[in-house]
């Protein structure tokens, strides 16, 4: 029940009545007891300030920060964390009196949901793709001490932009590629391969995966961040292969359980985020 004293958290973005954040939080809220309500605002390119002004004139504890806002939301921050920075890109503020400080869990998720199955720690990741999502999960995979890191995409232009902006951050073996016989050559002695392009993403689940299964090994981890389906060609293809899979769900999970533990200071269990998520998606 909502009353005078519920801590208000939520989500500002364009669209923003797609998200499924308010479920797993509010699901977690109501579990642990804790009186505080998640709340979803549609905020229009333009409007980012007088948000973020009105949110902290009326005492909401904190947000996340979705298309279009997670750049320019910096502007309006008084601090940040140093790989939020790196990124360029900030999806969680926290409302602290007069502060407001910003952070990027993208990339905490990804890792997590990656340290699930193994560590990171001096493995060779291979990341398809190089947009938002591959700029906020290769610059956390260094930052916790992956081994080596190659950019894998179609415009090979758009890969080596990001690989020179970690190479100016990061030390170790940071490289680029294309989606071709080189990153077949490379698969070879990998630990980790990420995919966040949106190929096999609904509606294209039938799109042919940028990889089949003789391009992969049976000591291969596979992460899609395609979450819908759940189960993408790239995994159908990598279980084929005998390779460990990891759904796009767990990042999605794993962020927003470190936003929760930002503006509570309670870690939250994964599984009543996860039954939350799984049930607003219609897989149980
Ligand atoms: P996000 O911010 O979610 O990461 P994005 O910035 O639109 O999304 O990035 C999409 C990435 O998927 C890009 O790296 C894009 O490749 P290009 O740089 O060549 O555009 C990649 N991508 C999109 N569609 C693709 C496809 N059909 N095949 C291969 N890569 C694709």
């Amino acid at each position: 029940m909502i009353t005078g004293k519920t801590a208000v958290v939520g989500i500002i973005g364009d669209p923003v009545e797609h998200s499924l954040s308010p479920l797993m939080h509010n699901a977690a809220f109501k579990h642990l007891k804790m009186d505080y309500a998640y709340v979803p605002f549609h905020v229009k390119r333009g409007d980012l300030e007088s948000a973020i002004d009105g949110a902290r004139s009326m005492g909401i504890k904190g947000l996340n920060i979705t298309i279009p806002h997670k750049t320019e939301v910096i502007n309006y921050l008084n601090e940040i964390t140093q790989t939020a920075q790196l990124i360029g890109a900030v999806n969680t503020i926290k409302f602290d009196q007069t502060v407001i400080s910003g952070y990027n869990t993208d990339g905490i998720g990804a890792v997590k949901a990656i340290e699930e199955k193994t560590s990171i720690h001096g493995k060779k990741i291979i990341i398809m793709g190089a947009g938002g999502a591959a700029r906020a999960i290769s610059f956390q995979l260094l930052y916790n001490g992956a081994g080596e890191v190659l950019i894998a995409n179609r415009t090979m232009k758009n890969a080596c932009k990001l690989t020179e902006d970690l190479q100016k951050n990061f030390s170790g073996s940071i490289g680029c590629l294309g989606l071709n016989d080189k990153l077949n050559e490379e698969l070879k002695d990998a630990d980790v391969l990420i995919n966040t392009t949106p190929v096999g993403m609904y509606p294209n689940e039938d799109q042919k995966p940028i990889l089949t299964r003789d391009m992969m090994h049976c000591d291969l981890i596979v992460n899609d961040i395609v979450y819908n389906p759940l189960k993408t060609g790239l995994l159908r293809e990598a279980e084929k292969a005998g390779a460990k899979t990891i759904t796009g769900t767990k990042m999605l999970i794993y962020q927003g359980m470190e936003s929760f533990q930002i503006w509570t200071g309670i870690s939250p269990s994964v599984e009543i985020f996860e039954k939350a998520l799984m049930t607003g998606l219609g897989y149980r």
